[in-house]
């Protein structure tokens, strides 16, 4: 599904109330997943509801150690994203059979991850490390490696990313901006939503014409 619309929106969920209208307001926009940070409270009941109630592939992010890792995957997480490479996350979520994405900055990073046996990394933090041109140069030495790129990421550099084979979606908060979700705007967040899926497919069909 990730592969599929090339979209992952990350959210930061303050009050786990607000799981079920975020699903709806996603799903109407067009996507199929969304990755839940454990950087609240909320988190881990946010994603038992996601998982109960909706039809979107949840994750979980920002998990930092096995333990989180294993709860999130109690809770109905279907795939971990972290912020940095642990090889004890990456390990604890072997085991439980579930994705993981931990998340790389330079080229030795990336060789642990091959080590470990992976073949798709998060890319982080994107913009900040030099954004798309920074994955492609990074990806030349490993083609079998597959990027999710995340940090900075918006509508408006999105296509940059996406038109780099290597990456296999981008992420980000931007289409469930944090100011939206407190002022409960999930008209904006559909907006938005629909906009990035949008593109994401054009750019994608267009690259596949050109194939
Ligand atoms: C993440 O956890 O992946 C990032 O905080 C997302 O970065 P963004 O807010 O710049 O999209």
């Amino acid at each position: 599904m990730l592969a599929g619309d090339r979209l992952l929106p990350v959210v930061i969920l303050p009050d786990a109330a607000a799981a079920e209208p975020l699903a709806a307001a996603l799903t109407s926009g067009g996507l199929r997943s969304i990755e839940v940070t454990l950087r609240t409270p909320a988190a881990i009941d946010a994603i038992k509801r996601l998982a109960a109630s909706s039809e979107l592939l949840v994750g979980a992010g920002t998990v930092l150690t096995p333990d989180q890792a294993e709860r999130a995957v109690e809770a109905g997480a279907r795939y971990v994203v972290c912020p940095g490479f642990s090889a004890a996350v990456v390990r604890r979520c072997q085991e439980l059979d579930v994705p993981v994405f931990p998340g790389v900055a330079t080229p030795t990073e990336i060789q642990m991850a091959l080590e470990a046996g992976l073949t798709a990394v998060k890319f982080f933090p994107a913009e900040q490390l030099g954004g798309a041109p920074m994955v492609k140069a990074l990806s030349a030495p490993f083609p079998g490696m597959r990027f999710v790129p995340t940090g900075g990421v918006t509508t408006a550099n999105l296509g940059a990313y996406l038109s780099v084979p290597a990456v296999l979606a981008v992420g980000g908060t931007w289409m469930v901006a944090a100011d939206l979700l407190k002022a409960g705007d999930y008209a904006e967040i559909t907006r938005r939503t629909a906009a990035a899926v949008a593109a994401a497919r054009e750019l994608t069909e267009g690259a596949d014409d050109a194939r």
